[in-house]
């Protein structure tokens, strides 16, 4: 076995071409991680031809030692860096994180994560998130955005970066990311896609460095690389790359490559999905930048697909940081002029990254640099004044927020998703004596840029490069507060977990409330999975503690995804709320439901078991055996296509809270389904061979059937459902096709008493499987159950369609 890893691993750094052995567990061509080269050149296709064209320009004025520069991170005032060519009027390109906030800096808006967001499952909010979050980027001069993600996708619920993403769903996340990304780039900046791919644990996902050495480059210091995601061809397809075809799709300007291996090559040197999935199949025509520190070789990684080193000049991860040290820079001028690499390779490069920088018309006008994105790193690094040579900068401070408060708001109440709602609790009817328990509704004692698991406040955000820096954050105890106030409640709270557990809460509160509301919390941190899925500062037997003394105990949880919810059933639990990670309008965002001004419409975009053992993708915490071999860290992706609810669904296994589930204060009924088909001509099981366009052959994108439904609200307020298409494919389909998948959804708002058509339309890609041997999405011949509910296991209409 471990013979075998080795020449797997083997593959980093080797010479072009060579092809590695493959590993027995891993069948079909994939698996074989076969060699993809030449890299495909951008060729300007899906309307960026008039920007490829000022890209070439610019490019014809270059240097080489420029070129080298423009594909490599420097020193800088951003969180990455392209140095400025000033004797060209090019004031660099400022790359910023991340997914929530514009890291870093002041006066900026903390959005709602990607999986709050997901959980809305709202089309118009996603996209009014991502224009919102694209202005404050461009206002501080930033040009590229390191988000969305979609990787992780989600396979693992104990996944510690899962909040930045979306859904285990590809579907929903392949949603997500359209949207966001049209959204981001709507408003001038570039979108970047991360992680590329099956980047779905934070254990081991960079290598093991020996820091006893003094060696400041990785490889000569490196004890265990980082782990292999070893996943076939079939799930590569249809789960990872699913979402990253819409991403593609979408015109984004950029794909971040991630830190794990895959299949046993590292992912900024894979030839086979940068060469072979993102540029050829997805027609993908931007460029891929490294994640900070993931290039392990200079030539290699050119080769295989990267076309920007990033950080670059800031060092190599989980190493001193070592200005000016990367694996390309001056080691691209010196392969060039050594014939290793052909110019037109590194002109591609530096077509790929200018390219989306003209198109959004990056090059006139752009606002300059505030200096307030780099706090962090000028304060480690005391600003050295060569990192801010050439670079414009203006105001700094500058306040981008606008009025993005209320996009933040409404996402925030349109993504808590009501689990439980009994005995008429919810919606509060101005309750007079309100509690309010737990340490999550207050304040956050340490500060709220959450670096850390702090005891005392509420969690809004996760914590790594993911995160932002609060103006202000609305804590659910200051909005109920200000809530109550207006009609004369007594608010009456306890924060401390500690105290409530021990039974003081009814000496401090001795009347019962009419209404205890018990907030609970959960941390999310990049570079660690999370330990145990149950709440955290004991949130379990805080709400236990509490709902026995108080018969109407509601819960809210801020959480970056499941967690084990033992007292669900608990009589005097009578209503939860799973709030996710809802940005700075937390507290508001929270009263509006809690008080019904917003009614409830949220759905999970994952599974709650019923108990964190019945998850069957548990992140790879060791190597192999436990084995010193440094290529012997694997995360095999047995499970295949079962992952979240495709695995309870596939074993008929009960969940506590199904994908897809999510109450609301008034009811809909659905009846009356139609399906229409959309062509002209006969359907064959195999796409068109039309010229690859962004996100693959157009084919795949043709709507082939119209699936109509009618939903009505028949309850006695107004509010929004979210119907949801679930695909069973035929019998023919081949072994491990999940029962079902999810293959479409709306969001309507109806008044009570009305009615809507909702129509889902379904595109080739959605009634196709990747068959293996022939390379090609395949739509199986036989009957397809269409069925639409309310959730995963809610399902009210069922039809066939039959392709023969
Ligand atoms: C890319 O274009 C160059 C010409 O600029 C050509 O020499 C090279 O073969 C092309 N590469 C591919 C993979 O088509
Ligand atoms: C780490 O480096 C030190 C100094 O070179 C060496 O003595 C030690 O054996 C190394 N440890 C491992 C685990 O490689
Ligand atoms: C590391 O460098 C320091 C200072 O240059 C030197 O004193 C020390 O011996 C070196 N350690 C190793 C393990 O090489
Ligand atoms: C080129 O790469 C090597 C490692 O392979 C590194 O030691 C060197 O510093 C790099 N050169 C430049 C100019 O970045
Ligand atoms: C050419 O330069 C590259 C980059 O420094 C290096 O990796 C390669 O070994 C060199 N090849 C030759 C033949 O010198
Ligand atoms: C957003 O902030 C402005 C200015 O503080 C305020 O007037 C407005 O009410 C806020 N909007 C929401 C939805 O909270
Ligand atoms: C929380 O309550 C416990 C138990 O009463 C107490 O020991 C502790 O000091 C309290 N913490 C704070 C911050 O008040
Ligand atoms: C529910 O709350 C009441 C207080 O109103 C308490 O007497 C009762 O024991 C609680 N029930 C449970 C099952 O804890
Ligand atoms: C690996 O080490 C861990 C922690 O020491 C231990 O719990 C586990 O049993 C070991 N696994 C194997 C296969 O030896
Ligand atoms: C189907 O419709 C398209 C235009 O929508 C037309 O170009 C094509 O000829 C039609 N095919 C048949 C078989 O009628
Ligand atoms: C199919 O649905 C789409 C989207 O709702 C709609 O634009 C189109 O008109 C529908 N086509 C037919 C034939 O019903
Ligand atoms: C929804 O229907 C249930 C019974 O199915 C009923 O108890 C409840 O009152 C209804 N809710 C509304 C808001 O109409």
């Amino acid at each position: 076995m471990v013979s075998v890893l080795l020449s797997v691993a083997a593959f980093i750094g080797v010479a072009v071409g060579t092809v590695p052995a493959a590993d027995p567990r891993i069948v079909g061509p994939y698996g074989n991680v076969p060699p993809v080269y030449p890299s495909p050149n951008i060729t300007g296709i899906g309307g960026w031809a008039e920007a490829l064209i000022k890209a070439e320009t610019f490019l014809a004025q270059l240097t080489l030692e420029e070129k080298s520069g423009i594909v490599t991170g420097t020193t800088g005032p951003c969180v990455g860096n392209v140095g400025p060519i000033t004797r060209l009027g090019f004031n660099g390109i400022c790359i910023q994180d991340g997914p929530v906030a514009v890291r870093e800096a002041d006066y900026v808006s903390v959005f709602p994560a990607g999986i709050t967001t997901a959980a809305s499952w709202d089309r118009l909010l996603m996209y009014a998130r991502g224009v919102a979050i694209g202005a404050e980027f461009k206002g501080k001069g930033a040009h590229v955005a390191t988000g969305p993600v979609a990787g992780p996708l989600g396979r693992s619920a104990w996944g510690g970066r899962n909040w930045e993403g979306f859904s285990p769903d590809p579907y929903l996340t392949g949603v997500a990311m359209e949207q966001t990304i049209g959204g981001m780039q709507s408003s001038g900046v570039q979108a970047t896609a991360k992680h590329f791919i099956v980047y779905e644990q934070e254990t081991q996902r960079v290598p093991t460095y020996n820091y006893s050495t003094n060696a400041t480059i990785s490889i000569t210091a490196v004890i265990q690389e980082a782990y292999s995601s070893n996943v076939d061809d079939r799930t590569m397809h249809e789960l990872y790359l699913w979402p990253f075809a819409n991403a593609v799709r979408s015109g984004v300007a950029s794909v971040m490559c991630s830190y794990n291996r895959i299949n046993g090559s590292y992912a900024c040197e894979n030839s086979k999905s940068l060469n072979g999935l993102l540029k050829e199949e997805l027609g993908f025509q931007g460029y891929v930048m490294s994640d900070w520190g993931g290039t392990h070789s200079g030539m290699s990684s050119v080769e295989g697909g990267l076309d920007m080193d990033m950080g670059g000049g800031l060092g190599v991860y989980g190493t001193k940081l070592e200005p000016n040290y990367s694996f390309f820079g001056g080691n691209i001028t010196a392969g060039v002029l050594n014939g290793t690499l052909p110019i037109s390779r590194l002109d591609d490069m530096v077509k790929r990254i200018m390219t989306p920088y003209y198109l959004l018309g990056q090059d006139s006008n752009y606002p300059t640099i505030d200096i307030s994105m780099g706090l962090l790193y000028s304060a480690i690094a005391g600003a050295p004044s060569s990192w801010v040579q050439g670079y414009q900068f203006g105001d700094p401070d500058r306040d981008v927020r606008a009025d993005h408060n209320a996009t933040i708001r409404a996402v925030g109440a349109a993504s808590t998703v009501l689990l439980k709602n009994v005995n008429n609790a919810l919606p509060l009817k101005a309750p007079k004596s309100i509690g309010v328990f737990g340490n999550d509704a207050g304040d956050d004692t340490n500060g709220a840029y959450a670096l850390a698991n702090w005891e005392y406040g509420t969690i809004a955000m996760g914590a790594g490069s993911g995160t932002g820096r609060f103006t202000y954050l609305v804590s659910p105890l200051e909005a109920i507060r200000a809530r109550a106030r207006n009609y004369g409640a007594l608010v009456q709270f306890v924060l401390n977990n500690t105290l409530i557990n021990s039974g003081l809460s009814t000496y401090i509160i001795p009347k019962e409330p009419d209404v205890c509301l018990v907030f609970t919390k959960t941390f999310g941190i990049e570079a660690s999975d999370r330990a145990t899925m149950d709440l955290d500062w004991d949130g379990n037997d805080v709400v236990e503690s509490v709902a026995a003394v108080c018969s109407n105990t509601v819960v809210v949880i801020h959480s970056p995804g499941a967690n084990n919810l033992p007292w669900s059933d608990h009589p005097n639990v009578t209503a939860i709320l799973a709030a996710h990670y809802p940005g700075q309008e937390s507290g508001n965002a929270i009263v509006d439901i809690l008080y019904g001004d917003v009614n409830p419409s949220a759905k999970l975009p994952y599974t709650i078991a019923f108990d964190e053992s019945d998850y069957n993708t548990v992140p790879s915490r060791s190597a192999v055996g436990n084995s010193t071999d440094p290529y012997a860290w694997q995360s095999w992706f047995d499970e295949k296509l079962e992952i979240d609810y495709r695995y309870f669904d596939a074993h008929n296994l009960s969940v506590r809270y199904e994908f897809g589930y999510g109450l609301s204060y008034t009811n809909f009924t659905l009846s009356s389904m139609s399906i229409v088909y959309l062509s002209n001509e006969t359907i064959t099981a195999a796409p068109a061979e039309l010229p690859t366009a962004p996100g693959g052959n157009p084919a795949l994108w043709e709507e082939l059937y119209n699936v109509t439904v009618k939903l009505t609200n028949v309850g006695s307020v107004s509010g929004a459902q979210v119907p949801q298409l679930y695909l069973t494919m035929p019998s023919s389909t081949p072994a491990g096709t999940p029962p079902r998948q999810l293959r479409g959804f709306d969001k309507v708002f109806l008044q009570p008493n009305a009615a809507s058509t909702v129509t889902f339309p379904l595109m080739r890609r959605d009634l196709s499987y990747w068959d293996v041997v022939l390379q090609e999405w395949i739509i199986p011949a036989g009957e397809f159950v269409i069925s639409v509910g309310f959730s995963s296991r809610d399902i009210k209409v069922t039809s066939t369609l039959v392709v023969i």
